[in-house]
């Protein structure tokens, strides 16, 4: 590994202008001295924005598990690849080094082919945070199917449109996983989801709770024999640096999830330079990173990125609360961990313990801690600094998004001065800019703007599986020729970015995006439902909750407010999941619509956050007098 590393500011601009003056050149570099080729490319890269069409290293060959596990045998056999952490304190933590990575990874990998599965096949995982996860993504890796891990707090029915959309022909699941004091019933919501999955042949089951389970003859194979029966020892597919790597549905503003298809040089190329740079990796670093692999922090930061760098990584299947507000802090003590990666959500609500929680524990060894996801709030942001980190370690604030594969606007530990709620500068190779409403790029600092890319980088996002057309439609038009976030930014007199937020219908809660169509599509279907508008609202843990406005049918009229609030919560759970329930409710009689039909979701949010003040122009309103009566009626 030498990635070229910046030693301070200075530096940093050096070679950040001469990565944007010399792309090409920049990403030819690192792609080139920092992996394991079957064969280089031909060409850096070749795109066209108009037509969302990108491709990098052009007719490399690779394996990106070559490169994350077969390449460190020699000298980092013996290390830990992976540290994992159980749910319960009192099971022990198992430490698996790159040697035992690669034999599981290479039987896996051969239960999959024996099974039926072929370069190119796609396979969806539903699993806890357990071993099997990585192992299962790193399989698919290894002989080129297509993985697709759905987070394994889904429904059912999300499932069922994952699956589908990609048409898997395998789920990889477990009998049950463990979530604080809870167990959950995974196989039980894969078993519903297949009910209506026609395309999936084979369910490969992980023994973990040991729960009763039912195995339908034919398709359900427990995991563990096959494995045990399998050579420890696999020849990786030669894959084309095009090929794709993964899908990861993410959603979106309007219908269905959007499967992001990930190729396989580019994201390799770009997760391992941004894990390096971003989290100051040194050889004999623990680094944990909190996020589940059911998202992208996941994939790029707890498996692709570390392994790729030979980096001991952690992989943790609880809750931050469980047994107690201290666990965080204790495995951090226990694995002595030196980078701690974790998302706003879990900062406030541990911030709202007591501190006694932090201070008992010994967290000398972290050197970098990390923000993800969604916006860190100044008060988070000091508290994580003052407890955490000390005062020493600098809070790497990380902008970035499933669409980007890795980390695109950060500050570079020790490098960039840190500024609460401030991501501060794009990477090197990252030509970040802002728009504004005329769709002019913004050359002023001291501005706000919608947060655009002029250049493609490795780690984007191909495509939209099965839909080209909606991936250009949704990142490409907006500012022809340019690649649009959909997140609003502030640039300060430095020119360091602050991302303020969504510009389109999806609210991040908790750290995770959910577009509100999905959500009100969901409430519809409920019987009593006429109508919804689903916005998002501050609130102080989960950075921003849902409220809806909902109109019921006259056969509703007559219902229990509170029962009917709940079986509606009840309903997205099951369509959704629980992580898209409504913390507010309220019945409403209209919504503000324009003459042509359009919700002005504008007042609604503003109803939402209780600010009155200013609804802005509703001349074009339909029905102005509804908005008064959604006001006094505000929960
Ligand atoms: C938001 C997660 C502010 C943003 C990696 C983005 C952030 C969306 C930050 C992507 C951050 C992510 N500061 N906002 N540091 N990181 N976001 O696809 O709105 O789950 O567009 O990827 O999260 O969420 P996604």
């Amino acid at each position: 590994m030498s990635y070229y590393q910046v030693k301070n500011l200075e530096q940093y601009f050096k070679h950040y202008n001469k990565s944007i003056r010399e792309p090409r050149k920049f990403w030819d570099k690192i792609a080139d001295e920092n992996f394991t080729w079957y064969q280089k490319w031909d060409k850096v890269v070749e795109f066209d924005m108009q037509e969302a069409d990108v491709k990098w290293f052009l007719n490399a060959k690779v394996n990106i598990t070559k490169n994350c596990i077969d390449r460190h045998l020699a000298k980092r056999g013996n290390k830990t690849a992976i540290i994992f952490e159980p749910n319960d304190p009192k099971e022990e933590a198992q430490h698996i080094s790159y040697n035992e990575l690669y034999d599981r990874v290479a039987k896996m990998a051969n239960v999959l082919r024996e099974q039926g599965i072929k370069k190119g096949d796609r396979v969806c995982i539903y699993l806890p945070m357990i071993p099997e996860l990585a192992v299962s993504v790193l399989a698919c890796a290894r002989i080129g199917a297509i993985h697709s891990v759905v987070f394994a707090g889904f429904s059912a029915s999300a499932v069922t449109s994952r699956i589908n959309d990609s048409q898997c022909k395998m789920v990889i699941t477990s009998d049950g996983g463990y979530r604080g004091n809870k167990s959950i019933d995974l196989k039980g919501i894969i078993d519903e989801a297949l009910e209506k999955c026609p395309s999936v042949e084979k369910v490969l089951v992980v023994k973990r709770t040991h729960a009763e389970i039912n195995m339908k003859t034919g398709r359900d194979l427990w995991l563990q024999p096959l494995l045990e029966e399998a050579i420890p020892n696999n020849v990786a597919e030669i894959m084309d640096a095009e090929d794709p790597l993964f899908i990861l549905y993410t959603s979106g503003s309007t219908g269905k999830p959007k499967g992001m298809l990930h190729t396989t040089a580019g994201y390799m190329v770009f997760t391992a330079y941004t894990f390096k740079n971003i989290f100051n990796y040194e050889e004999n670093d623990v680094y944990w990173c909190t996020a589940d692999i059911g998202w992208i922090t996941g994939h790029s930061y707890i498996l692709y990125g570390p392994l790729l760098n030979g980096a001991t990584t952690v992989i943790f299947e609880g809750i931050p609360s469980y047994p107690d507000f201290g666990r965080f802090w204790d495995v951090i003590d226990k694995h002595k961990v030196t980078q701690f990666y974790t998302a706003p959500t879990a900062i406030r609500s541990l911030a709202k313990e007591n501190s006694e929680w932090v201070e008992k524990h010994d967290l000398s060894t972290l050197k970098v801690i990390g923000s993800v996801g969604e916006p860190i709030n100044e008060e988070a942001w000091h508290w994580y600094n003052n407890h955490v980190g000390k005062k020493r370690c600098p809070i790497v604030d990380t902008w970035w998004q499933t669409e980007t594969g890795g980390i695109m606007i950060s500050p570079l530990p020790f490098v960039t001065p840190t500024k609460p709620t401030y991501a501060t500068f794009p990477l090197p190779g990252v030509q970040a800019v802002l728009m504004d409403e005329k769709r002019n790029e913004i050359e002023d600092n001291q501005v706000v703007g919608s947060l655009c890319i002029k250049f493609p980088w490795p780690g984007m996002a191909r495509t939209i599986w099965g839909d080209h057309q909606r991936f250009k439609e949704t990142y490409f038009t907006a500012f022809p020729g340019k690649y649009f976030t959909g997140d609003g930014a502030l640039r300060d007199e430095v020119g360091y970015y602050r991302i303020t937020g969504r510009v389109d219908d999806v609210v991040i809660v908790s750290g995770h995006n959910l577009g509100t169509a999905p959500i009100e599509d969901a409430i519809n279907e409920h019987p009593a439902v006429a109508e919804s508008a689903i916005v998002g609202f501050p609130h102080d843990i989960k950075g921003n909750a849902l409220y809806g406005f909902i109109i019921l049918k006259e056969y509703g009229e007559s219902r229990d407010r509170a029962n009917l609030a709940n079986e509606i919560n009840q309903h997205i759970s099951g369509h959704i999941g629980p992580i898209a329930k409504l913390d507010k409710i309220q019945f409403v009689s209209g919504l503000p619509k324009t003459r042509s039909g359009k919700i002005m979701r504008r007042i609604l949010r503003k109803i939402a956050e209780g600010d009155f003040s200013n609804f802005g122009d509703t001349s074009t309103l339909l029905n102005p007098e509804i908005v008064e009566e959604i006001k006094n009626g505000r929960l």
